[in-house]
């Protein structure tokens, strides 16, 4: 069997990609993605070549991730159980795409994850997995083997020569994932949903407490629904959200604390950072208040949750996902301008909005006089909408049916 792993570098998944040498005698090949979490990759490199690995995938997806992933989500205003900015949700699909090709071009017949059997990122890879190679083989690790232990793994790892970082021989306060949207931090020390986060949970934001006292105002460009500029420079998708991190981290905006519905059942709590996504969702929402016609943007806020419920549940490959983003997308061919922001001490606010495509209407809402719109058309406008409340109070007057 050839495999393509799913491989960070670290500890776990070092022992995974032995562990698929030694049970399932395979070939593997090691597949590392920069999705921006921060991390240093040619160690990857390094330990794979160690553990005896030939072909080694390492990939900078960071402008796909932002381009086709994190802005067409973002484009919907996307939020899960109405706090939720999906940013471990929506890294899953590109991994699983890349992990596909990259078995199509060497050859593999299965991939492999290290996503647990309790959560939903084992759904999302599959998902995607299945969408785009229906007979490929599938090995979760996690929900196969008998190393349900920390002490059972790090044996594992001494017995195969693994090399096991100090800080890894115990047991990690919490598990972690991050990327460029977002980092998301649960389990362990985190799990008493009553038992707030340490400050140290922490790792992408500086609490807004000690944050400048100072505000910041930062004017964000649109054009289609995406973000293009900051402050009149225009950046790379990739660029522009590494840039809108800065701001977020420096003012201490996008820390979440939250306690969601999973997939698979049961509910779980996580702190969640996302700096950059909690600024553009706020300039996404200014640029479309002032260019989206109000049917257009109230259609779109009713799918939304069908949408990110979707792209949690891990249905991006799936038809209506692609259908609900025609439709959003197609809703955004006029939503471009400039957005200001004022960010200050975990917020991010907007306070100015202007476009060429503008709908809002001086003419219209001035309280001086006139002469586009005429008072009196009002009149007959509350009436008629007022009809059917006036016959549902009168019912109610009449005692016995006539
Ligand atoms: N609960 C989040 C989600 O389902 C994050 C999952 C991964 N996070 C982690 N710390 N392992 O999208
Ligand atoms: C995991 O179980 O591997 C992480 C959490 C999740 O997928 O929800």
């Amino acid at each position: 069997m050839k495999v393509v792993l799913a491989y960070s570098g670290g500890l776990d998944t070092s022992i995974i990609l032995k562990w698929l040498q030694v049970t399932y005698d395979a070939e593997v090949v090691t597949f590392t993605a920069d999705l921006g979490q921060g991390e240093e990759l040619e160690p990857a490199r390094k330990k794979a070549e160690l553990l005896g690995i030939r072909e080694i995938f390492i990939e900078d997806l960071r402008e796909e991730f932002v381009r086709d992933y994190v802005f067409p989500m973002f484009r919907a205003n996307t939020v899960y159980e109405g706090q939720y900015l999906l940013g471990t949700a929506i890294a899953r699909p590109l991994i699983a795409k890349r992990q596909i090709e990259i078995a199509a071009a060497v050859g593999a017949d299965a991939v492999c994850h290290g996503a647990t059997g309790k959560g939903n990122d084992q759904v999302r890879f599959e998902l995607g997995y299945y969408a785009l190679n229906p007979d490929i083989k599938v090995i979760a690790p996690w929900r196969e083997w008998d190393l349900t232990s920390r002490t059972r793994l790090i044996e594992f790892a001494e017995q195969h020569q693994i090399p096991i970082p100090k800080d890894k021989r115990g047991e990690a306060p919490f598990s972690v994932d991050a990327n460029l949207l977002h980092t998301s931090s649960e389990g362990k020390a985190l799990e008493d949903p009553w038992a707030a986060a340490e400050e140290f949970v922490y790792s992408r934001t500086d609490n807004p407490v000690s944050a400048p006292d100072e505000p910041e105002f930062i004017d964000i460009d649109f054009e289609k629904g995406d973000a293009v500029a900051i402050n009149g420079t225009a950046m790379s998708p990739a660029t522009l959200l590494t840039a809108l991190n800065d701001h977020g981290r420096r003012h201490g905006i996008g820390r979440l604390d939250l306690l969601e519905n999973r997939f698979v059942g049961m509910k779980s709590r996580g702190i969640y950072e996302t700096p950059g996504g909690t600024i553009l969702l706020a300039a996404h929402r200014g640029i479309e208040s002032i260019t989206l016609d109000k049917g257009a943007m109230h259609l779109k806020d009713e799918i939304m949750p069908k949408y990110a419920e979707l792209i949690y549940n891990g249905f991006w490959f799936s038809p209506e996902r692609e259908m609900l983003q025609a439709l959003i997308d197609t809703s955004q061919d006029c939503v471009c301008g400039t957005v200001r922001v004022r960010l200050y001490k975990g917020s991010a606010q907007v306070v100015g909005r202007k476009s060429p495509m503008s709908l809002y209407s001086m003419a219209h809402v001035t309280f001086e006089e006139d002469s586009v719109y005429d008072q009196r058309d009002a009149e007959g406008f509350i009436k008629l909408n007022a009809l059917r409340l006036q016959l549902l109070k009168q019912r109610g007057r009449v005692q016995e049916p006539p």
